[in-house]
């Protein structure tokens, strides 16, 4: 089953408590936040206080996709404020290994994401040891950018390279009812979407994604 994963990049800051509790009560399977730190990324977004803050507004897991460089000195912080699953990027850290043992031993799940340029390779000797792998499918920073076709085919290879493993592919990045077949049918198990969530009716625009996923 497809897990939706609204990010919160699109919603409307100046009452994101309200927009989680929303999106949450509209379908959302996960809360996808995005962490940006104006080095790794050309943006700036959340800290790990503002987490804490919106916790209380979901039960649902949030999934907290770090575009930060260095990661590994806040993970703990992120583990702390009320994050389910943290994702780090391949390309950000030196210690990708001793990374994911890190986020393990806080007692989340840890995921690994590469950038539309990484393959796939990078991620052969953690994969072990890993939840989810995050493929962007545009270059990260921004919400509402134009999906990257290119990153099917690292998602098909990927399938193969996991083989039974229990890890989920997520796609991040252009993801709306036109895109959303051509990503499942590669092998994703889980869909972020940010402006094709938030505008407009939550539920009818999470429940077009799940219609055009089949
Ligand atoms: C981009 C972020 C995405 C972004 C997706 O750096 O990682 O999660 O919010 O936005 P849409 O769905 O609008 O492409
Ligand atoms: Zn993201």
């Amino acid at each position: 089953m497809l897990k939706i994963a609204p990010s919160i990049l699109s919603a409307d800051f100046a009452k994101l408590g309200e927009e989680v509790a929303a999106v949450d009560k509209a379908g959302a399977d996960w809360i996808h936040i995005d962490v940006m730190d104006g080095h790794f990324v050309p943006n700036l977004t959340f800290g790990p206080c503002v987490i804490k803050a919106i916790r209380q507004y979901s039960d649902k897991p949030f999934d907290v996709h770090l575009m930060i460089d260095p990661a590994q000195p806040y993970l703990k912080d992120y583990a702390d404020a009320g994050a389910d699953l943290i994702t780090v990027h391949a390309e950000a850290d030196k210690h990708l290994h001793r990374s994911v043992q890190y986020i393990k031993s806080l007692g989340k799940k840890a995921g690994v994401s590469l950038n539309p340029a990484t393959p796939e390779s990078a991620l052969e000797y953690v994969l072990d040891d890993i939840d989810l792998i995050l493929v962007m499918s545009v270059n990260p920073g921004f919400g509402g950018q134009k999906f990257i076709p290119s990153q099917l085919d690292k998602i098909r290879r990927l399938r193969d390279m996991i083989g039974d493993r229990q890890i989920d592919i997520q796609v991040d990045g252009g993801v709306n009812p036109d895109t959303i077949k051509s990503v499942v049918d590669a092998g994703a198990t889980v869909v972020v979407a940010g402006s094709a969530v938030f505008g407009g009716d939550y539920k009818t625009n999470i429940q077009a994604i799940r219609d055009k996923s089949v």
